[in-house]
């Protein structure tokens, strides 16, 4: 099967032919037709869970992907083969991931059925994004007319995000680029700051003296400073994180809750994804479709930022 891969951390992705892993006790095998590209599959690349994991190279990379049940383990009761399925692949110990025509997952992890005619790129689109956006809001704990400030809203995470929020009544105030305000206003975001036109603190402290309510940040990396967040976030409200740049202890002094947000995709919440998005309820934009022989090139491009939705790798 064609993959993309590396050999190592921090080389550069190359596609590779590997043989169609075989589907052990518990196992299904799903041929790929989509996979969700996001920014932790090259942190996972530059080595980001070198300590807290084996990993197993020549590496596939990526996570998030759709296809078809190909082919079952012993013992498999939950799927069968021509099941159409999706959610998170990456087995570092194995060396298998989503970026490969073919894939393993365990019949009871992260994986649910892909409902009705979802398409298979914009299942492979939601996993890592829309379980991270609909957790994540659902512990800023928002009742209707509270206010919640999503940093670096124009991405794959915060189109999400801005949706689950906006149907909880709370007033969205979104960061992102001049040229994605109709797009994100449509989505649901009250109002939309341009980051580049003066410092996002600036400008929310301005418009909301008193504070905000909950803060979703997408943008401050692990070591960074989140000081000016946490100054607009009001005496009992709600900063979260999601690259683990929070120190919860110094906050709490301050009296706000700090959360360094981790998503849990299990197979209820994917299923509850799924069902949002099969139904329209959930929408999500793909910035752009790439052959997997293109994603080596997509992935360099992808450091770079400047998301402005979902890219998807197809075979
Ligand atoms: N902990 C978890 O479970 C978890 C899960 C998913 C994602 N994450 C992390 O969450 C972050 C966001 O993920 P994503 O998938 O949404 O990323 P993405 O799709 O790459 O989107 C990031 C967006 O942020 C914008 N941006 C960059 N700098 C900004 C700034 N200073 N202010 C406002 N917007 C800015 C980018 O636009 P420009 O580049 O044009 O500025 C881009 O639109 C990533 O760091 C990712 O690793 C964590």
């Amino acid at each position: 099967m064609k993959a993309v891969v590396i050999t190592d951390f921090r080389t550069q992705p190359t596609i590779a032919d590997l043989p169609v892993p075989e589907p052990g006790p518990g196992q299904v095998l799903v041929r790929l037709y989509a996979a969700g590209l996001n920014p932790f599959d090259w942190k996972v690349a530059d080595g980001a869970l070198a300590d807290a994991v084996p990993h197993a190279f020549p590496l596939v990379m990526g996570s998030d992907g759709a296809g078809v049940v190909e082919k079952t383990g012993p013992g498999v009761t939950r799927f069968h083969a021509g099941d159409r399925v999706y959610g998170q692949f990456m087995r570092l110990e194995q060396g298998l991931g989503s970026y490969a025509e073919y894939t393993l997952a365990e019949e009871n992890g992260a994986i649910a059925a892909i409902p009705g005619s979802l398409p298979f790129t914009v299942a492979a689109a939601l996993p890592t994004a829309s379980v991270t956006a609909y957790q994540a809001v659902e512990a800023a704990k928002l009742s209707s007319g509270q206010t919640l400030l999503i940093n670096g809203a124009g991405g794959g995470v915060g189109q999400s995000a801005i949706q689950f929020a906006a149907q909880t009544g709370a007033v969205v105030l979104a960061t992102a680029t001049a040229n994605q305000v109709d797009h994100l206003r449509e989505l649901g975001a009250h109002t939309v700051i341009d980051f580049t036109a003066a410092p996002t603190h600036e400008q929310v402290a301005a418009a909301h003296p008193g504070g905000v309510d909950a803060v979703l940040d997408l943008i401050t990396p692990a070591g960074g400073d989140p000081t000016t967040l946490a100054g607009l976030v009001r005496p009992g409200g709600i900063l979260i994180n999601t690259n683990y740049a929070l120190d919860p202890a110094t906050l709490a002094a301050r009296g706000i809750v700090g959360i360094n947000f981790g998503n849990s995709p299990t197979p209820e919440v994917l299923a509850a994804i799924a069902e949002l998005a099969d139904t329209g309820k959930l929408r999500v934009h793909i910035d752009a479709e790439v052959p997997l022989h293109e994603a080596p090139t997509t992935l360099t491009h992808a450091r770079t930022g400047h998301a402005r939705g979902k890219t998807v790798i197809v075979p």
